[in-house]
């Protein structure tokens, strides 16, 4: 299957204006949208020098010094948002987005669940087509598996396990350093969000989270999660960022079991960060009989998957009955897993 075919890419592609211009609009937004095709008119970053240099790399015409002028370019050519900003601004730059506009939010959708609240306060308030940038969901190995279960060929899902044993220079993201709340609300947010799109909403979320005993002054850069789904279904999330000891030891899997197979997924790009290893993609059906199967899957999580959100939400404009998976209210019960992790974790202090 080529790659686009994986996507439901919209009949009308809209255009789009970029707001914020940092790493991740460089690393996977610009390149995901190239690939699929999405044109960008215009691009807006309180760093003008960063947003030029952005601009030009990705052949972007125009660099809005204000954000008015990047409403004004919005407005008049009827483009779609791709707000790509620290979730502590989000309060600050949504409000100012012209009622009825589609906007594509980075996650997490703000610092808390209050500002999670708040958010989609104002989406629903202002009538925004608004989505969370919760793109895992749409990474190419990610859709494999769930078509691979939606075929009922792994029996009844009751097992996914998250491992990611690796080394991540937290160093990088100098943010990071300031904030109350690290590795739930900006890494492992993705896994949760991603179980809840195979095991929809859980009873419950039991969460502890570490520091490094070498970087006290980062919140923490470990955790331990089991998002509780009953008796039968289990689902863990065990992250450790810290595994300083070289590449022998290093994990990186998302693994699905069911009644009658199972699925591993190993998660290249956290592999040897930040060069990555490839993925690879292993599944087994006990209903046929070839046994363990490995997969090529054209496509990964960074940037690829970054198409899916976008692409929906042009889809949702188009189409008010579209199911927009990433759609602000759903991510906010992402955002309510996400609080009751810290409030667990919190209250075992
Ligand atoms: N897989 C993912 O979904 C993923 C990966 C990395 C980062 N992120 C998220 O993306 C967001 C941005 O991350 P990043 O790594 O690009 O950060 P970054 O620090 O590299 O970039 C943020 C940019 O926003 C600009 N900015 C800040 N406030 C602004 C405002 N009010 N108006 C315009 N520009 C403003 C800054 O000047 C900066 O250039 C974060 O919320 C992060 O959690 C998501």
């Amino acid at each position: 299957m080529e790659l686009l075919d994986k996507y439901d890419l919209p009949a009308i592609k809209h255009p789009i204006v970029v707001i914020g211009a940092g790493g991740i609009v460089k690393d996977a937004h610009l390149p995901a949208y190239k690939k699929a095709g999405f044109e960008v008119k215009a691009i807006f970053d309180l760093d003008y020098k960063k947003a030029m240099q952005v601009a030009r790399d990705f052949g972007i015409k125009v660099v809005s010094k204000k954000l008015d002028e990047l409403i004004g370019i919005a407005t008049l050519q009827g483009c779609v948002y791709d707000m790509a900003l620290p979730a502590s601004t989000i309060l600050s730059v949504l409000p100012q987005i012209p009622d009825e506009s589609g906007v594509l939010i980075q996650k997490p959708m703000g610092t808390n669940l209050k500002q999670a609240l708040a958010i989609l306060d104002i989406c629903r308030k202002k009538k925004l087509v608004a989505g969370i940038n919760f793109q895992l969901r749409h990474a190419p190995y990610v859709t494999e598996a769930k078509k691979i279960i939606d075929q009922g060929l792994i029996g009844d899902l009751h097992d996914i396990d998250v491992r990611m044993n690796v080394f991540t220079p937290w160093h990088l993201w100098k943010f990071l350093f300031d904030l109350p709340r690290v590795e739930i609300l900006y890494h492992s947010i993705h896994y949760i969000d991603m179980i809840r799109y195979f095991l929809g909403n859980p009873k419950g979320i039991y969460a502890k989270t570490t520091k490094n005993p070498l970087m006290t002054e980062l919140a923490s850069s470990r955790s331990s999660i089991i998002i509780d789904y009953g008796d039968v279904i289990r689902a863990n999330i065990n992250v450790n960022h810290d595994h300083k000891f070289g590449l022998k030891h290093q994990e990186s899997y998302f693994k699905f079991e069911g009644t009658e197979g199972a699925i591993k997924i190993r998660v290249g790009v956290y592999l040897d960060y930040p060069r990555g290893l490839p993925d690879k993609f292993e599944f087994i059906s006990l209903k046929g009989d070839k046994g363990w199967q490995t997969l090529n899957i054209e496509g990964s999580w960074y940037p690829e998957a970054f198409i899916g959100p976008m692409a929906g939400l042009m889809n949702k404009i188009e189409n008010a009955e579209y199911e927009y998976i990433n759609a602000v209210d759903d991510a906010i019960h992402t955002m309510e897993l996400v609080e009751k992790c810290y409030e667990f974790n919190d209250s075992k202090k």
